[in-house]
């Protein structure tokens, strides 16, 4: 006992001191805060080996893909892996009813077949730096907050300058810790990047919403494109001439497999979170934002699920859409329903207690911090309404919300174009820029689960919006209506120039400004221009104002929590920076009495098959690999192992990250988290809060089994 005690008080001292597998932690720093807890933890390289600019390293093989996903490089011929989500609208823009990739995954069985995305990059990080005190060079104590802003601004575009001149990097300084602290970011950006495969949809989406943010998980969620540069190795616009990207590192790639205990480590593009919050902040989100915004979701995916499941032509319409409106809605219920478990609002009050008190001990400190947290009170007392209605409006009647109506709100450039006396080219540019969002737009349209969707709508904003909110084209058809908008949905619809492809193209096509009288008069884009006229109004002012209020008090008190802390190194939220999040494999305890396995297997795909679900319905070729147990050496024990789970801490935008083993050699790409403990981004949950993966091996059985794409794993680096 003594003994223990002994090893414990030396670790402690020694160590410096970051609560184990929490954060999401700077690539520049893991060398002085974490590289000794993560070699505790088993891994076997060096901070240098993550990241260095001397040498190749493990930065070099990961990217920003697209808008808002990781991926990482697995060939010396510029062969990438991220998630199927992460792909879905690329490969969803090659699908057509002759070629459907969505459905049957698509497989370039040669360079020549890799198809082209335009639009579509990847982006490298160079090299990063503390900017800190280039940024905030000349500012003092007394500015006020625009000032401040103003200084900080210009530095920040000079030390820009500064880093792209004479190359073709591009930069930009993000604020760390809420704005205590400035880091540079050079990146390198390639523009030519193909598809090179994805597996059908019943994989690389299999359990589709039913199962996400959820384990027990099944999902084949990857997909593979390929970088092409220039002849100097240079990025370029797609080009014949173009070669594979040859990287200065790629990954290996591990068949060894995953058992619990075992050293991992995310690297990739974690979006965001709200660690340091106060208590006003929680409560906000979970008492009155998010159960009128469940139920808001809840009832528009109730409508647009049954249209799904009545007709498959509504199905191949909407489901990317209800993925988007499930995702968030989904998490929103686990961030809830986490919180709670963990008595989330509980624990920030007494360690605002604990705060008050250290705060209290000296004057010095009462002076600087004495007033945060009554100010916080007032502050979100009033946000939570603005951001209420902010939100609610525009998931009802505004950009988010009814179909037709975000749709006619496209037309107010018009509109407002025309009022202004445009001259007639600026007018057809708004007008061709119509014309092709119609044409995007009723591709995936149905009139009729959007006049549901309208009823539903109205009532709900009737229900859960303030009168003093409500717009005046909304009472007007409550009123006309006697709030029975089931009773005037088919003649509004029926009516209007939103819900009609060829009406709205005529209209378009043929547009003359004695048709504005017909715009302005009709009830949708009435609705439309009277929330967007609110939202842009008084309740942006506001919004913004309480909002720069707010994140002026963030700063303010992640500065005293970072002096708090004391010795405890703070890890700082989330901003889309390249992060570092390490922790180990397990399993975890849902409920009293259950516990989960770290991993899942093929034979978990067939317990689920079930031709009757779409969400189940396995691949016949899969069925027959399963069957004859051809897996080739992807197998453990046997078995063909899916995916598995650790406690590293990760968030959106951490999809397509690679997994990484003690010996720095891929072993999955994440994709999603497990619902007990989905509240991570507000609060970690060590017990439960877990990052799903798909186990790698997974992936190349399906390449080379399943799909015969043998020639991929020939340009891999394997070790067994
Ligand atoms: N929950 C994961 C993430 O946040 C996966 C989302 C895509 N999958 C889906 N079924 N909607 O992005
Ligand atoms: N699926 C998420 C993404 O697209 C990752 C899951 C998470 O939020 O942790 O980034």
């Amino acid at each position: 006992m003594r003994k223990i005690f002994l090893v414990l008080l030396i670790t402690l001292l020694t160590a410096p001191l970051v609560r184990s597998d929490e954060g999401m932690w700077i690539p520049i720093l893991i060398e002085k805060f974490n590289i000794e807890i993560m070699q505790e933890k088993g891994f076997k390289l060096s901070a240098e080996d993550i990241y260095s600019v001397n040498r190749a390293c493990m930065k070099d093989a990961v990217m920003i893909f697209g808008g808002g996903c990781t991926a990482e490089l697995i060939s010396p011929e510029g062969l990438l892996i991220t998630n199927h989500h992460c792909g879905y609208s690329r490969i969803q823009s090659h699908s057509t009813l002759e070629h459907d990739y969505l459905t049957d995954g698509f497989w370039a069985m040669s360079r020549e077949e890799e198809l082209s995305n335009p639009g579509l990059t990847v982006t490298f990080l160079k090299y990063m730096k503390d900017v800190t005190d280039e940024a905030t060079r000349g500012v003092k104590k007394r500015m006020s907050e625009d000032e401040r802003s103003e200084v900080i601004e210009n530095n920040i575009a000079e030390i820009v300058a500064g880093a792209t001149e004479g190359n073709d990097y591009s930069a930009f300084v993000r604020p760390f810790y809420m704005g205590n602290q400035f880091f540079l970011f050079v990146n390198e950006t390639y523009r030519d990047v193909r598809l090179v495969g994805a597996p059908p949809s019943a994989i690389g989406k299999f359990g589709g919403d039913t199962d996400n943010w959820m384990w027990p998980r099944h999902t084949g969620d990857f997909s593979l494109f390929r970088i092409y540069a220039d002849k100097n190795n240079e990025p370029a616009d797609y080009s014949e001439d173009n070669v594979p990207y040859e990287p200065e590192y790629h990954f290996p790639i591990s068949l060894k497999g995953v058992e619990e205990g075992d050293f991992t480590m995310v690297f990739g593009y974690p979006g965001g979170t709200s660690q340091y919050v106060p208590s006003y902040h929680i409560s906000m989100l979970t008492d009155y934002v998010y159960p009128r915004m469940i139920e808001l979701r809840g009832a528009k995916l109730d409508i647009i699920k049954e249209a799904m499941n009545s007709d498959p032509g509504i199905r191949i319409k909407y489901s990317s859409k209800a993925a988007g409106i499930s995702n968030s809605w989904k998490r929103w219920i686990g961030e809830k329903s986490g919180m709670e478990r963990l008595g989330t609002i509980e624990k920030k009050l007494s360690f605002e207690d604990d705060f008050r008190n250290w705060v209290d001990q000296k004057r010095k400190r009462s002076k600087a911090y004495g007033d945060i947290l009554s100010e916080y009170k007032v502050l979100y007392d009033s946000m939570k309404e603005y951001y209420l209605v902010n939100s609610y409006s525009t998931e009802t009647l505004g950009r988010r919300g009814v179909e037709a109506i975000s749709l006619a709100g496209t037309f107010m450039p018009l509109v407002n174009a025309v009022n202004n006396g445009a001259d007639e080219e600026t007018l057809q540019g708004i007008l061709d820029r119509l014309s092709s969002r119609l044409q995007r737009f009723f591709r995936n349209y149905d009139r009729d689960t959007d006049r549901e969707l309208f009823v539903a709508m109205m009532e709900l904003y009737g229900q859960n919006m303030d009168e003093k909110w409500q717009i005046d084209a909304y009472k007007e058809l409550y009123k006309a209506c006697n709030g029975n908008f089931e009773m005037i949905a088919d003649d509004i619809y029926s009516r209007s120039v939103f819900t009609d492809r060829d009406k709205s193209m005529q209209f378009v096509n043929n547009f003359d400004k004695r048709l504005m009288g017909q715009l302005e008069a009709d009830p949708l884009y009435k609705l439309a221009a009277g929330v967007s006229e609110m939202l842009q109004g008084t309740v942006r002012e506001k919004y913004i104002e309480l909002g720069s209020q707010i994140s002026m008090l963030d700063r303010l008190y992640m500065k005293a929590q970072l002096e708090f802390a004391d010795d405890e190194v703070l890890w700082p939220d989330a901003n889309f920076t390249l992060r570092v999040a390490y922790g180990e494999v397990g399993g975890y305890e849902p409920e009293d009495g259950v516990y989960y396995t770290h991993y899942t297997t093929l034979e978990g795909i067939m317990e689920k098959d079930n031709p009757e679900i779409y969400d189940y319905d396995v691949p016949d070729r899969l069925k027959e690999l399963f069957y004859g147990k051809d897996y080739g050496r992807y197998a453990q024990d046997g078995k063909m192992p899916v995916c598995f789970i650790a406690d590293n801490h990760t968030t959106g935008g951490n999809s397509g990250s690679p997994v990484i083993n003690a010996e720095g050699h891929l072993i999955g790409v994440n994709f999603d988290r497990a619902w007990e403990g989905v509240s991570s981004d507000l609060m970690f949950n060590p017990e439960q809060s877990r990052n799903i993966s798909l186990d790698i091996r997974y992936a190349l059985f399906l390449i080379d089994k399943f799909a015969g794409a043998g020639y991929l794993i020939d340009e891999m680096t394997l070790v067994e």
